[in-house]
């Protein structure tokens, strides 16, 4: 969802910015362009992917050491190379780039063409261009307030002039903005794993603050004026962990890390008899004692993380857990209020609809928990306390590590409120810190069987619908299996509890129509199966998800996925590595970009 970069030094611009750009390609984009200052501005875009950039510039190279460069995700305008970002002002002299969506645009489209304003675009983006330049009266900083000032929606605006040589400035409302400290050099970018191989120093540029960037460091001021003392944040990420590692798709690789992820979400924060130590969680034992009720709000899979979450909870702390989408939330005037704990779940902590929802929370009086991945993330500077999932950059669109990552999170967010309460006793403790304490073995040897998930994706590649049921826990995975397969394989699928199956979904399953159950809860085993017969009572395709000790799955399916015996509340974690394999491959026997499927961006920041 767009992707912003920026830089100021002594070295060539383009090469730097085409580099970051690549590196923030995970966002999702459909054109991408760059514009550098030297003596004068030139720009250079073009609708499609990079390397179309790269070839222009190429062919028309550009010279200069400041510059700016954005990935484009169409909102206003199709995407083409007129749309592409940057933009200009009619004289050539101020460029632009721009994150987000500028909510009022159409007006200030009119006022500025009641001026005489012509425009090149449909973008709301050139906008900004024309009025930061009418706003211009010798200095870029103010021009730049004076045209946000008008503006409203979110954005990450990045402004340069030819008049103000060795200089840029950037605004940040809502959509993200970082900045890179180098030795006599300074980048700009909309996360940080896009200049981490340049620098590890950062500054996380917040809500309503300005940036002004030179080669000598940088600056930041409120938008609304007073200077802003932030403190240089070092980011210890291995940059090895943003590249592919050898493997084809980044996805695969990331799917493969996940032993090591649990491994780095654990660490330190279990003792073996169940004691949880989460170092960012500060609420104290009175509240964890008292609250009355646990709200999660996300979305995507990070949504689905949730419904594990729910059941988790609600089985091991038995308080009133609701888990809502955030986009939903934040509209449906929720019953939060104070004595809640809110616990807001997004890999990138950037999710627009997953901020709004999180900060209505807390505008009601609710503790506000951020289970995310990204250091200094929105969310995370936002939240009374904070869980990170340790699971590294996640680059691929598909989400599979972070996901995992936040199930281990939530079972250790258990433990920890459990134990105070004293709902969760010595026992019940050890056994799910001893589950979990297995849980990088299980990972890792599910991996060893791709041959047989390989397989099973053959059978199902030229399927047009697939189902995926399950009970409880097992619910809550098979809603994440299935958001895995459509996602990259464009495989039409839905997920749905195994009980619900024969209240209108059955008619849909006919010969070889393949069903996926997830079978891990063997409290509802017998349920499950019953619901399995009835797809095969109309020559449905049964493929199994099923301990390796499961005798009788056999009896009622048509192919079975082993997974390693563990205690069922632990289940659904081995139970999705099968499933995440099973996408990935169907979408690559279907020939599709995996890592950025079609229409889909790494990170939502707008509504
Ligand atoms: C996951 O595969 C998706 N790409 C998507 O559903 C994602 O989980 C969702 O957009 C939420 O993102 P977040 O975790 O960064 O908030």
């Amino acid at each position: 969802m767009c992707g912003i970069m920026g830089y100021v030094g002594p070295q060539q611009a383009a090469p730097i910015l085409l580099d970051g750009l690549r590196r923030l390609e995970y966002r999702g984009y459909d054109s991408a362009g760059v514009a550098v200052t030297n003596g004068k501005i030139d720009v250079r875009k073009a609708e499609g992917k990079i390397d179309r950039l790269a070839d222009l510039l190429e062919s028309e190279p550009l010279a200069g050491t400041i510059g700016i460069g954005h990935t484009r995700w169409a909102t206003h305008g199709e995407p083409s190379d007129l749309n592409a970002h940057p933009h200009t002002d009619p004289t050539g002299e101020f460029v632009v780039v721009h994150n987000g969506i500028i909510e009022n645009f159409q007006s200030l489209r009119e006022e500025l063409a009641g001026e005489g304003h012509v425009f090149t675009s449909e973008t709301d983006t050139e906008i900004l261009a024309h009025l930061v330049a009418r706003e211009y009266r010798g200095d870029l900083e103010s021009a730049v307030r004076s045209a946000v000032a008008k503006a409203e929606g979110a954005y990450a605006l990045v402004v340069m002039t030819k008049r103000e040589p060795g200089k840029i400035v950037a605004v940040r409302r809502i959509s993200p903005l970082v900045v890179g400290l180098g030795e006599g050099e300074t980048f700009l970018a909309s996360d940080i794993p896009a200049v981490l191989h340049r620098t590890r120093r950062f500054l996380i540029v917040e809500d309503g603050e300005m940036v002004i960037v030179t080669e000598a460091g940088a600056r930041i001021e409120e938008i609304a004026g007073g200077a802003v003392d932030r403190e240089v944040l070092y980011i210890d990420w291995d940059a090895e962990q943003a590249e592919k590692g050898g493997f084809e798709h980044y996805m695969l690789k990331e799917i493969h890390e996940q032993p090591a992820v649990v491994t780095e979400t654990l660490g330190g924060r279990l003792d073996e008899d169940g004691t949880a130590w989460l170092e960012d969680v500060h609420f104290d034992d009175d509240f964890a004692r008292n609250f009355s009720r646990l709200w999660i709000t996300a979305c995507g899979t990070a949504y689905h993380a949730g419904l594990v979450g729910k059941e988790i909870f609600r089985r091991l702390l038995r308080i009133p857990t609701n888990v809502e989408y955030a986009h939903e939330m934040r509209y449906a005037d929720p019953l939060v209020s104070s004595n809640h704990l809110t616990v807001a779940i997004s890999q990138s902590g950037e999710t627009a609809d997953t901020l709004a929802a999180a900060r209505l929370t807390k505008e009601r009086g609710s503790r506000l928990l951020a289970l995310t991945n990204v250091v200094g993330s929105t969310l995370a500077r936002e939240a009374d306390d904070i869980l990170y999932t340790r699971a590294g950059p996640e680059i691929s669109v598909a989400s599979t590590k972070a996901y995992l990552a936040m199930l281990i999170a939530q079972y250790l967010l258990a433990l920890r409120i459990g134990r105070v309460r004293g709902v969760v006793d010595e026992e019940l403790a050890a056994r799910v810190a001893h589950g979990l304490s297995l849980l990088p073995a299980h990972v890792e040897e599910l991996l060893h069987h791709d041959d047989e998930v390989l397989a099973a994706a053959e059978s199902i590649v030229d399927a047009d619908d697939v189902y995926f049921i399950g009970r409880g826990l097992d619910y809550a995975v098979a809603m994440e299996g299935s958001l895995k397969l459509k996602e990259i394989s464009y495989l039409h699928s839905e997920a749905m509890p195994a009980g619900e199956l024969k209240h209108g979904t059955l008619a849909l399953v006919t010969k070889d129509t393949p069903v996926i159950v997830v079978l891990t809860q063997q409290a509802l085993y017998d349920k499950t199966v019953s619901a399995v017969q009835e797809v095969k009572a109309r020559g449905g395709r049964v493929l199994a998800v099923a301990y390796e000790d499961d005798e009788q799955i056999h009896k009622f399916a048509h192919r079975v996925l082993r997974i390693p015996r563990a205690d069922d509340l632990l289940g659904p974690v081995a139970a999705v590595i099968p499933l995440q394999l099973l996408a990935y491959h169907v979408a690559r026997l279907r020939g599709h970009d995996i890592d950025q499927p079609r229409n889909l961006a790494k990170s939502v920041t707008v509504e």
